[in-house]
C-alpha cells in the first residue's frame, strides 16, 4: 500500500527539513497489519523529533506546491547534540489510531478492527507494523477518541504506579495543566491520591479547580512558596514529576517538602529531616539549565524519568484505560491538520507553542484545508 509520510532530516549544515513523501508499506508479514491512519496526536516528544531545536524564528517554506517544505535552523551550539541523527530521515509520530485494512494470514481477526499503536511513526497515511504493536479499541470508540490513548494515559498511571513503588502515598506534578496533568488529576482523583498540582498561571489554577483539583499552586505567585509548604504539608507528598526541567522549580519542590519533613522530626539532626524527597524530571517544556542551590539535606534526588512499564503492565494499564477513555483518559483536540498543514509555517508556530488547552491532532487521510 502506499501512501504519503512525513520525515524530518536535519543536513550537516543543520537545517532541519520537514517533508512528505509517498512510500510503500510492502505487504504484511504473517503477523503484520496494515493500518490506515485517522487521527495522530502532536506531543512534545514529536515536536522535538520534527523541529529538534530549531529556532522557530527561522521557520520558512520550501519545495513546491506539490511538494510543500519546511525549513527551519538549528542553531550552532545546539548542533552537537543531534549529531547522531545527521543525513538520516526521521519518520515521526509516536501514537495514533486507525483502521486495520489487510493483516498477515496469523492475525486475519484484527481486519476492519479500529485500534491504537504506540511506538511507530505515525504521521502517515498507511504503516505496516506487527499486529503485537496494536491496541484494539472498544467499540464505539472512534479513532480520535483514541489517537491520545497511550503516550499520556500510560505515562500518568506510570506516575501512579512508581509513587506506590517507592513508598510514597501522595504525589506533585508540574506544568499541571498540560493534558497529561489533567488526566493525572481525573486519575488521582478517582483513585484517591492526594496530588499537589503546581501550574504557571492563575488560569491553568482555575481550569484544574474547576475539574475538582483540591491542591492547586501557582508559580508565578508571590506567595508561592507558602502555597506549596501548605499543600505539602496537607499532603505529605515527598515525590514529584517536573515536566518543565529547567530553572528554580526543582529546587523549590524540595525546599518545600524538607521544610514540612523538619516540621515533624523528632530530634534535630545536623543532616536534615533524613526524609526522602525525589524530582522525577520527565520533559523538557524549557531547555534552560535546572538550578539547584543546595539548601536541605542529603536525603533528595533528581533524576530523569521515561515511562518504565513492562509489557505486561501496558497490557493491565490498557484494560483500564480502554474502559474509561470517553472520560478520564479523553483527550481533548482542538485543531485537526493535515500532513501538509504540518508544513505550514503559521500552523507549525501554533501547535509549537505547547499551549494548555492547545493539543493538535494529525488527520493524515483528511484533504488539507489551508
Ligand atoms: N517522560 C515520559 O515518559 C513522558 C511521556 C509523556 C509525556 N511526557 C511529557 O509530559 C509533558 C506534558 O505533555 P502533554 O502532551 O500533556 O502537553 P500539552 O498538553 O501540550 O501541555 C503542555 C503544558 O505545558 C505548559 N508549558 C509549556 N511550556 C512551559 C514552560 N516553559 N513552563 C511551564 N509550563 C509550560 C503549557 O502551559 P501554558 O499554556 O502556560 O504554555 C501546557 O499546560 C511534556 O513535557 C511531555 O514531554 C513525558
Amino acid at each position: 500500500m502506499k501512501g504519503r509520510k512525513l520525515f524530518s532530516l536535519l543536513q550537516a549544515d543543520g537545517v532541519v527539513t520537514l517533508y512528505a513523501e509517498d512510500v510503500e508499506t510492502g505487504l504484511p508479514a504473517a503477523d503484520d497489519v496494515i493500518i490506515r491512519i485517522d487521527a495522530a496526536p502532536i506531543n512534545p516528544s514529536d515536536l522535538a523529533l520534527l523541529i529538534a531545536s530549531a529556532d522557530l524564528a527561522t521557520l520558512r517554506t520550501a519545495g513546491t506546491a506539490d511538494r510543500p517544505v519546511l525549513e527551519a535552523t538549528i542553531p550552532a551550539e545546539r548542533r552537537a547534540e543531534l549529531a547522531g541523527r545527521v543525513g538520516t530521515p526521521m519518520a515521526v509520530g509516536n501514537e495514533g489510531a486507525g483502521v486495520v485494512i489487510a493483516a498477515g494470514e496469523n492475525v486475519t481477526h484484527l481486519i476492519g478492527k479500529t485500534v491504537a499503536c504506540l511506538g511507530h511513526a505515525m504521521y502517515a497515511e498507511y504503516i505496516r507494523v506487527p499486529a503485537k504493536a496494536c491496541y484494539v479499541l472498544p467499540d464505539g470508540i472512534t479513532a480520535v477518541e483514541g489517537a491520545a490513548s497511550l503516550v499520556n494515559p500510560l505515562t500518568a498511571l506510570a506516575m501512579t504506579d512508581t509513587m506506590r513503588a517507592e513508598g510514597h502515598a501522595a504525589l506533585v506534578h508540574t506544568a499541571a495543566a498540560s493534558s497529561l496533568g489533567q488526566m493525572l488529576n481525573r486519575i488521582c482523583i478517582d483513585d484517591g491520591i492526594p496530588l499537589v498540582n503546581v501550574v504557571r498561571r492563575k488560569e491553568q489554577a482555575d481550569l484544574l479547580r474547576s475539574q475538582g483539583a483540591q491542591y492547586v499552586c501557582v508559580s508565578s505567585d508571590e506567595d508561592f512558596s507558602d502555597q506549596l509548604v501548605d499543600a505539602l504539608e496537607k499532603t505529605r507528598a515527598t515525590i514529584a514529576f517536573d515536566a518543565i526541567g529547567s530553572g528554580a522549580l526543582v529546587n523549590q519542590l524540595l525546599d518545600g517538602m524538607e521544610t514540612v519533613a523538619l516540621r515533624h522530626v523528632s530530634r534535630y539532626s545536623r543532616y536534615g529531616s533524613m526524609t526522602r524527597k525525589t524530582v522525577y524530571v520527565y520533559g523538557c517544556l524549557d531547555d534552560q539549565p535546572i538550578q539547584i542551590q543546595r539548601g536541605f539535606d542529603f536525603s533528595w534526588n533528581v533524576a530523569g524519568w521515561l515511562l518504565p512499564m513492562s509489557q505486561q503492565r501496558k497490557t493491565e494499564a490498557w484494560k483500564r484505560v480502554s474502559q474509561q477513555m470517553k472520560t478520564t483518559f479523553s483527550t481533548r483536540f482542538s485543531t485537526c491538520l493535515s500532513l501538509d498543514d504540518v508544513l505550514v509555517p503559521s500552523n507549525f508556530i501554533q501547535f509549537a507553542q505547547k499551549a494548555t488547552g492547545q493539543k493538535f491532532l494529525i488527520t493524515p487521510n483528511k484533504p488539507t484545508k489551508n
